[in-house]
């Protein structure tokens, strides 16, 4: 198999909530919404939100207590991928107190960066902010200000991570945790992630729209060249039946979060969520992998209170980073890759011509074989550079092998886009 065949097979992406803001109080509006008989001879729900065109099939199963890893990985995160929600899985983290209160986050981390959107997202225009969050709390409830961004790690001390990811491979594969917080009325667009995701709500109110992928072809799906996640162009506020009338075809299921809730948003799992009032919620997102390796859970205490700082995440943000890097790739990915493809092509050397092949694929989508011109060959020459620490002009599988996490993420920041927002200066304010 060649480099990038192999890239693409592991390689797993993130689509972020996008968000459209509506009017809706604090209280919000029923849901599952009641289906309204159509008068007119147009198909029921023509042109209202996404919901109203079909009875759901029925919540998301829930459960009171998080199954253990073993359980959870028999029945909803191995294929095929079911949903799940876990009522009241984060009662014991200080975070669902605290958080409550924009003085609180104020005074403790008013300090950290985290990265703005717009709450009407312009996918054409994407606008992104990196700013303080005291100053993100000074002006979010008269500005469409949202937070999108790495949980910086101070906070993670305050989150907890439900059992069900503490043993076994969920505890090695987790990429990076999210903060989102707004001051309410945010939709997202109907999509699907590359990434297993369990999004716990802190504070506020947020309700999800569940469909399986494979209704995909009926939900006028967007162009998208990024493998593993994609969204619709339907407008969920107003769904329009007479372009897309076989979304009245598609089965969903439904969930509400109370603060202390999370439900697991599968990889693939197509998904829309609406946020009603202030809401404050953290996601803890892995890889999905193929095989569950539960040697660990024989000696781990998954029934211990365990915070989020307590497990290892590959994309952090610490106090002071000059970059916000969300939404990157696994980089054992990229350890992985390599490894085997030099072990199928009997390669002993790495050299930066192979490096050049994902480069070319990730960040020039070309062909596989095209040759680099000079300028994208020297930037390859320098993420290279990162590799051979010995400038042998090679690197060798052993070298692979042991090399530290830090030197793979400069690696995956060279020959990956991002697929979330990654700040590093601050913006015009004015632009939001
Ligand atoms: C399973 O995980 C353990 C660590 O928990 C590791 O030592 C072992 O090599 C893994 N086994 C496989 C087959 O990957």
């Amino acid at each position: 198999m060649s480099l990038i065949a192999l890239f693409l097979t592991f390689t797993s992406v993130l689509c972020v909530e996008t968000s459209f803001a509506t009017e809706v109080g604090s209280e919000g509006v029923p849901f599952p919404p009641v289906l309204q008989p159509s008068d007119s001879g147009l198909p029921v729900g023509h042109l209202l939100p996404l919901g109203h065109q079909r009875e759901p099939d029925g919540p998301v199963k829930e459960y009171t207590q998080p199954l253990t890893p073993t359980e959870f990985w028999k029945h909803h995160a191995r294929r095929p991928y079911v949903p799940l929600v876990y009522r009241q899985a984060i009662t014991k983290a200080p975070a669902v107190t605290n958080w409550q209160s924009d003085e609180y986050i104020r005074e403790k981390y008013g300090d950290l960066d985290v990265l703005i959107e717009k709450k009407i997202e312009d996918r054409m225009n994407p606008v992104r902010l990196r700013m303080p969050l005291s100053e993100f709390l000074d002006n979010y409830h008269h500005k469409q200000w949202y937070v999108v961004s790495l949980l910086p790690d101070p906070m993670r001390a305050e989150m907890q991570v439900p059992r069900s990811l503490l043993c076994g491979n969920f505890k090695d594969s987790i990429l990076e945790s999210n903060l989102w917080l707004s001051s309410g009325g945010t939709r997202s667009v109907l999509h699907y992630d590359a990434d297993h995701n369990l999004h716990c709500l802190i504070s506020g109110r947020k309700d999800f729209i569940m469909i399986p992928n494979m209704y995909g072809d009926k939900l006028d799906l967007a162009d998208n060249k990024k493998a593993g996640s994609g969204f619709t162009h339907m407008n969920v506020d107003k769904v329009d039946l007479v372009k897309n009338p076989q979304v009245s075809e598609v089965p969903w299921t439904w969930a509400t979060l109370l603060p202390g809730d999370c439900i697991f948003i599968p990889s693939r799992y197509f998904h829309q969520v609406r946020s009603y009032g202030r809401s404050v919620a953290a996601t803890i997102m892995w890889d999905p992998f193929p095989e569950f390796n539960d040697t660990s859970c024989a000696t781990e205490n998954i029934d211990k209170y365990t915070a989020l700082s307590d497990v290892r995440l590959q994309w952090t943000y610490h106090k002071g980073d000059k970059v916000i890097d969300m939404g990157y790739m696994n980089v054992e990915i990229i350890r992985k890759a390599f490894l085997q493809m030099m072990k199928e092509d009997k390669i002993e050397k790495f050299t930066p011509e192979l490096l050049s092949h994902l480069y070319a694929h990730n960040m020039l989508n070309e062909e596989e074989g095209e040759e680099l011109g000079e300028e994208d060959m020297e930037h390859v020459r320098e993420v290279f550079s990162y590799m051979d620490k010995d400038k042998k002009g090679y690197v060798t599988a052993e070298e692979i092998g042991g090399m530290d996490i830090e030197t793979l993420k400069r690696v995956a920041r060279g020959v990956e886009e991002a697929h979330g927002p990654v700040g590093e200066d601050t913006g015009p304010r004015d632009e939001l």
